[in-house]
């Protein structure tokens, strides 16, 4: 077990379907707003960035991989 954050630079999504496509657990779109939004996580009101920290990054690695944009960052 150890910790990660994953993060979205939630406004440079374009809203592909990608991350919810290949990790639906962690990852949900939003049809009206036409972006995807990271389940569970913590919103900066300013900057809109979705953060959420996790003990397994599980299918999140392949979500960032594959997102067109690279907007989801594991750190
Ligand atoms: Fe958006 Fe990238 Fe997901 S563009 S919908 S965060 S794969």
């Amino acid at each position: 077990i150890f910790m990660a954050k994953i993060i979205q630079n939630h406004e440079g999504c374009i809203g592909c379907g990608t991350c919810e496509a290949l990790c639906p657990k962690f990852w949900k779109m939003d049809h009206e707003e036409g972006k995807a939004n990271l389940i569970g996580a913590r919103i900066d009101a300013k900057t809109k960035e979705q953060t959420l920290k996790v003990d397994d990054i599980g299918c999140n690695q392949d979500a960032a991989d594959c997102c067109p944009v690279q907007v989801i960052h594991i750190i």
